[in-house]
């Protein structure tokens, strides 16, 4: 049997990802992979109570990233590795990326300092591939509007998803081996050509 993956799905909040990501682990099943779905921050009974906390309450940014920290470190060791180990195939929406686009690129945090996180959290341990769903902020912003709540994150101004979709794309420069760029601004039936593509380049 092939070795089971660990997938993560990025992009600014209203790229869509969320929807494709479970028609994603779906198709993965027809062709008879195991997988789990997950998400972050969350993914774990502490994690998700921390995630209440994170979309809800005001808080510094540094306090941001080491809460998302403490939820992936979690995450990982309750969920993710021990599922890879049995073979099952992981899909989690959003993971270490995130915090370098939302907390380094969003809230200008210390890049460096996020690096000692991910290195403290998951050294030698990061996805096989991640999928950046890119799309430029205002189509991104009209999609949100057809939401009827927001939380703290998506309440933010067009300028801090300028820098969390900047912050991303530098992610993929520096790790162009594990992301590939969707075009999450096309309709959604030529995102999933793109994403079949994609699960047939899965060995
Ligand atoms: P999101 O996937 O957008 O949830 P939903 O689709 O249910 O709205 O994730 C919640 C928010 O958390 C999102 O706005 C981005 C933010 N986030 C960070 O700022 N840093 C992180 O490390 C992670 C994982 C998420």
């Amino acid at each position: 049997m092939n070795k089971a993956k660990f997938i993560t799905f990025e992009g600014i909040d209203g790229a869509g990802k969320s929807t494709h990501l479970t028609w994603f682990a779906e198709t993965l099943r027809k062709r008879g992979n195991e997988v789990l779905v997950t998400r972050e921050p969350g993914g774990t009974p502490v994690g998700e109570n921390l995630r209440d906390i994170l979309l809800n309450q005001t808080m510094h940014a540094e306090t941001e990233a080491l809460l998302m920290f403490a939820a992936r470190l979690e995450h990982i060791e309750q969920v993710i590795k021990p599922a890879l180990q049995r073979g099952i195939w992981v899909v989690s929406d959003r993971f270490s990326d995130a915090s370098f686009a939302y907390q380094g690129g969003g809230r200008g945090m210390n890049v460096a300092k996020l690096e000692q996180l991910e290195c403290w959290v998951h050294e030698n341990f990061q996805p096989d591939l991640t999928l950046l769903f890119d799309l430029p902020v205002e189509v991104a912003r009209q999609r949100l509007s057809k939401n009827i709540t927001l939380d703290r994150f998506e309440q933010e101004k067009d300028s801090f998803f300028e820098k969390v979709r900047q912050a991303y794309l530098e992610r993929r420069k520096k790790h162009p081996d594990r992301f590939v760029l969707i075009n999450a601004a096309q309709s959604p039936e030529q995102v999933k050509v793109n994403l079949e593509k994609v699960i047939l380049s899965l060995s």
